[in-house]
């Protein structure tokens, strides 16, 4: 379909990324494709086709798919610098946004505030004022609910102002949801997704992000939660489909969505554990034990037999973080997904063990350094 006769017309950020990796890796096998624009980082276009078909074979997509990428798709640019393009024709067509773009990190990057909020509202103002969008979809974060949230957590839980965040990240994100709201008439919806760990048929192939966790609990034999706690976690490519899903039919019934397991799909560390150790041969845990950071960080002389070859203090860090989250034991409501017509995702325990096959010969210490850029 050429993108003359094509109505729907999608921009996408963040699409050397991972969530919107996924996405354009599910939007090239569609009719739509030809009429998608891409917003990435690059100095030409040329480079920024080589890094977003360079995204799409970690996805897998085939060869014979890659030619259909056209450099007219490719909108080079960052959030921060939106005069810079935002007066590109190209972007006059745009109908439909899904934003993916953000510093997705736990740490302290000094550029998380200025791109999660100024930038991205900026964007999207910008955006709004060019294009006639008919939805903007931006991507937020379960987790800005904060820690002192009721599981299972609901969309129409309202975390307020004065909750107290773990990190600076997740403060980000509800910031720029509030600012976000504020813009007369953006056609917002915001998709808020749980935890993203790996592909339903590709397991890390795409990116380790976050699995390292698991098997870093694993590897040490405990952790911050119990055996028995149930997390929330959900692969990429539903997270993708989803993000699809909400972005073009044509009437939701609401303007925010987990993109969750919800209860039902969740799954256990102990059932986690069952699914790693059958699919690499290893025996399951019968003395995993529940403890807190002091006691994690004790077992710091032993870090490079658990973690492979590793900066001590990374890994201090990664646990007291990461830690944090996962003793909250938060499961997402996401019956509003499941209500506009969504399946359930797979369960985290039925596509671990791909995970941990496609985790090759990185060690846990190489694993994790996705996630701190
Ligand atoms: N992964 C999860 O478990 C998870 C869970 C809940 C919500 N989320 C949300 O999902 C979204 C995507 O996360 P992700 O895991 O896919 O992160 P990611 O892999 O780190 O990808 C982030 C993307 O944003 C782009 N980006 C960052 N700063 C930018 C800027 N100033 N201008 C333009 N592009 C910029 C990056 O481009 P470069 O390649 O050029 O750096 C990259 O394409 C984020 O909003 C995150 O908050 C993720």
């Amino acid at each position: 379909m050429s993108s003359t006769t094509n109505p729907t017309h999608i921009l996408v950020t963040g699409a050397s990324g991972f969530l919107g990796g996924a996405v354009m890796a599910q939007l090239i096998e569609t009719p739509l494709w030809d009429s998608c624009l891409f917003l990435v980082r690059a100095s030409s276009p040329e480079e920024g086709l080589a890094r977003l078909v360079a995204n799409l074979r970690r996805f897998a997509v085939p060869e014979a798919q890659l030619w259909r990428f056209a450099l007219a798709q490719v909108v080079c640019g960052d959030l921060g610098s939106v005069d810079d393009y935002i007066a590109d024709e190209r972007l006059t067509r745009v109908t439909h946004v899904i934003n993916c773009a953000a510093i997705a990190s736990f740490g302290k990057n000094p550029l998380i505030w200025t791109t999660n909020v100024d930038s991205t509202v900026n964007f999207a103002e910008c955006l709004h004022a060019k294009a006639r969008l008919q939805r903007f979809i931006h991507v937020g974060t379960a987790m800005v609910c904060g820690p002192e949230a009721r599981s299972p957590v609901s969309e129409t839980d309202d975390p307020g102002r004065d909750i107290r965040h773990l990190v600076e990240y997740t403060e980000s994100k509800i910031e720029a949801e509030r600012r976000l709201r504020a813009l007369p008439g953006l056609p917002l919806v915001v998709a808020r997704p749980s935890i993203v760990v790996g592909h339903t048929h590709l397991g890390c192939q795409p990116s380790g992000s976050i699995f390292w966790v698991f098997r870093m609990a694993l590897a040490m034999g405990c952790f911050t939660c119990d055996f028995d706690e149930r997390i929330d976690v959900i692969p990429v490519d539903y997270c993708a489909n989803a993000l699809l899903h909400l972005a073009l039919k044509p009437q939701l019934a609401h303007d925010l969505y987990h993109i969750s397991s919800g209860p039902d799909e969740s799954c256990s560390f102990r059932q986690i554990d069952a699914a790693m150790a059958e699919a690499t041969g290893r025996p399951r845990h019968d003395h995993y034990r529940r403890l807190g950071y002091d006691a994690l960080a004790a077992m710091r002389p032993h870090f490079d037999d658990y973690f492979g070859r590793c900066n001590k203090r990374i890994m201090l860090r990664a646990i007291r973080t990461y830690g944090d989250f996962a003793e909250l034991g938060l499961l997402f409501d996401n019956r509003r997904l499941l209500a506009e017509g969504m399946a359930p995702p797979l369960r985290f325990d039925r596509y671990v063990g791909l995970c941990a096959q496609t985790s090759g010969a990185q060690t846990i210490a190489e694993q994790m350094t996705v996630d701190f850029k």
